[in-house]
């Protein structure tokens, strides 16, 4: 799909009408080429079988009254209008113009302009959101005779496109790289597997500009990543370590991403019951999102240094497997006592925390599936967000909202603490009181390995596959990619 910055759509295009809750078409004199009949006609229909609600949208396809495609789209009450609404309203206009066969889609950003937000910032998440709206996982079915409905081009258009086009450039790219992300992710543990999640780092690393290094079992023994390795001894799959770097900052202290990669979540010994395994193929969701951010952030040449950590392992069962009541020397040196084999993400990103200690990071952020109970506290609205650091939190959330990849605190007290001590062990990795807190414990145990340096820890369980009403196909949401690249872009914009 292609997205173009323009004064004016294309004659062919379906045009974007937003209106109002309050009856009133917002701004359709922004279409000076409209034709009369369709202004008549949208007059006639608007408000009464179009009321202007804020999800409502209306696809008008060429007939006696309108010769041309238009897409009504309800901004709903103006007073409740935010950057939330414009991020949803760009993506219902786009996934319903695709399902009905629409190929060119206009928008006029003006249109869904938010208060105290720069012009560019709206061409930004129209171009990221459009390209998030028009992906399906479609890679293991057959093409229909038609061919795919798509959106071919997006076509923004504003008073003064070369002000917006800067920006929507950077959107699609953001947009295109979160796509990825979700491809990644949906692909299927038998094909995803941790040697082939390396490889899609390398190929990424030489297609974007970035230098990948991957450590096998052995190296990994020669580092003493005792956790990684003791869990991805049940596995026919070979472990990997993907290490991500990319450098555009002088000597400025780097930015540690580390991302969970378990290609395939069994539970292990302590297997999970089959409802519970649906979907397990995506606990590399947050190994994915730091692929694919390391791309965006190559990609748009930030000026930056960013390393990218994944643990890759597949969580299996066989007489090889790790057990429960197992002690596993991590690299750091402190013995982590398993009580629970399914609580594996946190053990394997134990060692990856201790290996980020070498960068001198200026802040590590860590983007793991890591409980079912992130999901239980906070929906599939946000993802969780665990620090310490009052200022870290503040900046998260910022860029949560400003990207449009939400994240919400939980808290990580030291009284937490107590919950993760080992009998036998020195750190147990679920908590005292099963099932309570979980979401806490699995960060309280990971922040007894990341005490040298800033640290946030992002659950991004809640996130991981996309539910009704937020205008994406079923599967990944590429959650924690247009985070990072946030984050990212607004603390190197600072001087380090
Ligand atoms: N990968 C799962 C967490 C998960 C569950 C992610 C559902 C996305 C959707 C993780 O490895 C796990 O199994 N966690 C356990 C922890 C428990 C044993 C303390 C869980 O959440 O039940
Ligand atoms: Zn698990
Ligand atoms: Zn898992």
């Amino acid at each position: 799909m292609t997205i173009l910055a323009k004064r004016q759509p294309s004659a062919a295009a379906a045009k974007v009408i937003a209106c109002s809750e309050r009856g009133k078409v917002e701004r359709a004199a922004l279409w000076p080429g409209l034709e009369a009949t369709s202004r008549r006609y949208i007059s006639r229909i608007v408000p009464k079988e179009f009321s202007g609600k804020f999800g409502e949208v209306h696809l008008v396809l060429p007939h006696a009254d309108s010769r041309e495609k238009i897409v009504l789209v309800g901004l709903g009450e103006p007073k409740t209008w935010d950057h939330r609404k414009a991020i949803l309203s760009i993506r219902r206009a786009t996934t319903a113009s695709r399902e009905q066969g629409v190929r060119t889609l206009a928008i006029g950003i003006e249109d869904f302009a938010v208060p105290d937000t720069p012009l560019e910032r709206i061409a930004e998440w129209a171009a990221t959101n459009a390209h998030l709206a028009n992906y399906e996982f479609r890679k293991y079915k057959e093409a229909p005779k038609e061919g795919w409905k798509d959106i071919a081009a997006i076509e923004l258009t504003v008073t003064e496109p070369q002000k917006i086009a800067a920006a929507a450039k950077t959107g699609a790219t953001i947009g295109e790289l979160t796509n990825f992300c979700r491809d990644i992710a949906n692909t299927p543990g038998r094909d995803m597997t941790p040697m082939e999640l390396s490889a899609i780092a390398k190929r990424a690393g030489r297609d974007w500009g970035f230098e990948v290094n991957v450590f096998d079992r052995d190296e990994m023994k020669r580092l003493k990543m005792g956790a990684i390795l003791g869990v991805a001894k049940g596995s026919d799959e070979e472990p990997q370590f993907i290490t991500m770097e990319y450098h555009n900052a002088g000597n400025a202290a780097p930015i540690v991403l580390i991302g969970k990669g378990v290609t395939f979540d069994t539970g292990g010994l302590s297997i999970k019951p089959a409802s519970s395994m649906y979907e397990m193929h995506l606990d590399m969701s947050g190994g994915a999102a730091v692929i694919a951010a390391m791309a965006a952030i190559a990609g748009l040449k930030l000026q930056a240094n960013v390393i990218g950590l994944v643990p890759a392992i597949e969580n299996m069962l066989s007489g090889r497997s790790y057990r429960p009541g197992d002690l596993l020397t991590s690299m750091s040196g402190k013995t982590i006592e398993v009580l629970n084999t399914d609580a594996e993400g946190r053990i394997i990103l134990s060692d990856a925390l201790t290996y980020a200690e070498r960068f001198k990071p200026r802040v590590v952020i860590d983007l793991a599936t890591l409980t079912g109970a992130a999901m239980v506290a906070l929906g599939h609205r946000a993802s969780a967000l665990f620090t310490r650091d009052p200022d870290l939190s503040r900046e998260l959330i910022e860029a949560g909202e400003r990207s449009g990849d939400y994240v919400w605190p939980l808290p990580l007290w030291e009284e937490y603490e107590e919950e993760v001590k080992g009998t036998f062990g020195d750190v147990a990795n679920i908590g005292k009181y099963e099932r309570i807190g979980d979401a806490i414990a699995g960060a309280t145990f990971l922040q007894q390995f990341a005490k040298n340096y800033p640290w946030a820890h992002i659950d991004i369980a809640p996130m991981m596959t996309s539910v009704e009403g937020q205008g994406l196909a079923k599967g990944a949401t590429g959650v924690g990619v247009r985070l990072c690249v946030e984050l990212i872009r607004s603390r190197f914009a600072k001087k380090p």
